[in-house]
């Protein structure tokens, strides 16, 4: 049956928690769509489809159905022939599945895909965002900059103001799969590494430490240590590699961007320069990483250090939220090479938003920047 109509949609994050045989509707974005041979080579189908609570993947198999549904009229689509097929990447689409069981593992089965009218579902409506209040981030951004002394505080302001590098750093993604890979990541994960380096760093008086930490290095590396991401990725509207992230990374784009920054502001003495060139190509903390250096001042460490706690603080919150039920371990996650532990309670959701204007302001400024930063990177 082609009609979708009258199925109860559901989210990603609701199909994730179905046990076996359970079947459902969902409506996103496509972030990956390949096809495959099977060993009869017969083709088969690939996609991961992402919305506002996360995403999910699966296979579709050659006695799947195609649709395109636009309003009342209806047709069926073949996926190796139909242009608007070839290129789902991007495209919003409907999907109905069934959750099967492999190797004791459960995972999902495309039964039909529906092409929808991309001008009543714009694909940006599904794409995930940071569930957090992008005033107060922003307020957060400017409030460290402020915090800085001359002339890093000039330097600052000339990178996000007067560069208007702002404008792409609230709406860009932090990655593309494990941590802040969603519209407004880069912003979140910035502020919240700058607020734990800023404490680790004010941890340590010189009174009982004997270290004199240079404050406004660790906020200026810690608020730039990802800088980079802004050339490694891409909103399309999916969080995205771009050819460059691919082939340079992220550490290498943020020092020459670093540089030339540094460059065309020209205030600030060599050494400290230097020093916060280092903190952007130290801050993965190891060569297996990606860092070519490991860290070597305390600014260094501990912006390191943050960078690490908030992506394991990230991967733990968004691990054990999925847990179902009783269920007190994660998945072996092998990049981590561990399990997460849900020792306590974890909040699913982020707590009810008061009804301020000014949220809807600053939601509305974001919705803005990233409709221009989309048209930008297309
Ligand atoms: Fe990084
Ligand atoms: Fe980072």
């Amino acid at each position: 049956m082609a009609d979708q109509k009258g199925k109860r949609r559901i989210t990603t994050s609701e199909v994730k928690k179905l046990q076996k045989d359970a079947t459902f509707y969902v409506l996103g974005v496509v972030t990956r769509f390949v096809q495959r041979k099977d060993k009869n080579d017969n083709p088969f189908w690939e996609i991961a489809l992402m919305d506002n609570e996360g995403a999910i993947d699966g296979k579709v198999w050659g006695n799947s159905e195609w649709w395109n549904i636009n309003g009342s009229s209806q047709r069926k689509m073949n996926p190796t022939s139909d242009e608007e097929l070839k290129k789902l990447e991007g495209k919003t689409v409907g999907i109905q599945g069934k959750i099967v069981e492999f190797r004791d593992q459960n995972q999902c089965n495309f039964s039909a895909v529906y092409y929808v009218d991309q001008e009543k579902y714009p694909p940006h409506d599904f794409v995930r965002k940071s569930p957090f209040e992008p005033d107060v981030l922003i307020n957060s951004l400017f409030s460290f900059i402020e915090e800085c002394k001359e002339p890093m505080r000039g330097f600052l302001k000339y990178v996000f103001i007067e560069k208007n590098l702002r404008k792409d750093f609230i709406v860009w993604p932090a990655a593309v799969s494990m941590h802040h890979a969603y519209v407004g990541g880069l912003l979140e994960h910035s502020v919240l590494v700058t607020r734990s380096a800023l404490s680790i760093a004010r941890g340590y008086t010189p009174d009982i430490s004997n270290l004199n930490i240079d404050l406004d290095l660790v906020i200026a590396g810690a608020l730039l240590h990802d800088i980079g991401k802004l050339e490694a990725y891409k909103l399309s509207p999916a969080p995205n590699m771009t050819t460059l992230g691919s082939t340079v990374d992220h550490i290498v784009c943020g020092y020459h961007t670093l540089m030339k920054l540094l460059a065309e502001y020209g205030k600030l003495d060599e050494r400290t320069a230097m020093a916060l060139g280092h903190i952007i190509v130290s801050h993965h903390g190891s060569r297996e990483f990606g860092s070519p250096v490991l860290p070597e001042t305390p600014e260094a460490f501990i912006v390191a250090a943050a960078d690490d706690l908030d992506f394991k603080l990230f991967v733990w919150r968004d691990q054990v939220s999925q847990l179902d039920g009783d269920k007190e371990f994660s998945e072996f996650l092998a990049p981590l090479q561990r399990r997460f532990w849900k020792s306590h309670d974890v909040l699913k959701k982020s707590p009810p938003v008061s009804a301020d204007p000014d949220r809807e302001f600053a939601n509305a400024g974001i919705a803005s920047a990233f409709a221009a930063a989309q048209k930008d990177a297309l």
